[in-house]
């Protein structure tokens, strides 16, 4: 009999053909995030699940789960899954870096671009009839790249290549870690690490690139956004939940850093009404930091790939915890 596995949302044709090949394959069909409770009855009988950041693969749903050994998800980013709960019932939790890091770096580095040169803005001062109103010279001006200190908070394998984009870009770079790099790798790849409030105080742009984790929980708040430089911009590409949204509406609204770019909420997707919408000093993207045709590709063969290995009792190529 083949096993049973389950995928909260589709994937492309060519990795639902080889799955179908070797297990038995279900596919959730409906409302996305799929419900906690269809969640909780399906893990049931599941030998391995195919999972997406919205997921919530908490405790309660895993407790769930008599003979699951795999959890495969489509993404970088892990903090939807209980790891704890995952490594003490022996699950392998399956994830998709690497493949997406330039998609991504580019995100982040398309958002301070546009944030910087006011190219959505100005999308919709022509699409909303106001062109005539911006003829004075200077009346619409953003900032320049070259020479202004990029800050990268987490420098790991996103904030090395975004660091890459920024140097031919002629901006400097400073970067907080956890962990000092090389200085070899330092040189290379032209960055100086820094203190974090050396960070905070001195960037023109600050790009996050830590996981959310209980520590990163809301660190960039009132208190931090009241360091930063009134002229400087936040670009966040990592989850929303590393940001306090409700300071950093304040923050955009009075005017306390010049604007930000953000391709993570807290909750997603927002409506229409949301805060957010009403400021003009805000670049949104709804979350597609590693959506291009090419990248999603490689996350499908990869998130197959991780389901093969967990289901036949192996490490994942890409694994977290067990
Ligand atoms: C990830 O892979 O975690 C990105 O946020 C895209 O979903």
């Amino acid at each position: 009999m083949k096993q049973k596995i389950f995928l909260t949302r589709t994937l492309h044709d060519f990795a639902l053909k080889e799955l179908k090949k070797k297990f038995e394959v279900e596919i959730h069909t409906g409302k996305i995030p799929i419900a906690q409770n269809i969640l909780k009855s399906k893990i049931k009988n599941l030998d391995g699940l195919i999972c997406f950041p919205y997921d919530k693969i908490n405790k309660e749903v895993l407790q769930s789960a008599k003979k699951l050994k795999v959890i495969s998800t489509f993404s970088v980013g892990y903090d939807h899954i209980d790891l704890d709960f995952a490594k003490e019932n022996k699950i392998r939790v399956g994830y998709t870096p690497e493949v997406l890091t330039d998609a991504t770096a580019d995100m982040a580095f398309g958002l301070l671009l546009d944030s910087l040169r006011r190219i959505s803005e100005g999308d919709r001062i022509i699409r909303n009839g106001k062109w005539k109103q911006i003829y004075g010279a200077y009346d619409y001006v953003g900032f320049d790249l070259q020479g202004k200190t990029l800050g990268i908070m987490g420098l790991g394998r996103i904030g090395k290549t975004l660091a890459k984009r920024a140097k031919a870009f002629d901006m400097k770079i400073i970067y907080h870690n956890r962990n000092k790099i090389s200085r070899e790798e330092e040189r290379k790849l032209g960055v100086k690490y820094v203190a974090l409030d050396k960070l905070i105080t001195q960037s023109d742009i600050i790009s996050i690139h830590v996981p959310h984790t209980k520590e990163t929980n809301q660190i960039f708040d009132m208190k931090i956004f009241k360091k930063m430089k009134k002229t400087a911009f936040l670009i966040n590409t990592s989850r929303g939940k590393v940001v306090n949204e409700k300071d950093l509406i304040t923050a955009l609204k009075q005017k306390r850093i010049a604007g930000a770019g953000i391709d993570v909420f807290e909750t997603e997707p927002i409506n229409k009404n949301h805060p957010f919408t009403k400021l003009e000093n805000l670049v949104m993207a709804p979350h597609i930091g590693s959506s291009t045709k090419e990248t999603r590709i490689q996350m499908a063969e990869l998130t197959v790939k991780n389901l093969i290995n967990g289901i036949n009792g192996k490490k994942p190529i890409y694994s977290v915890g067990y």
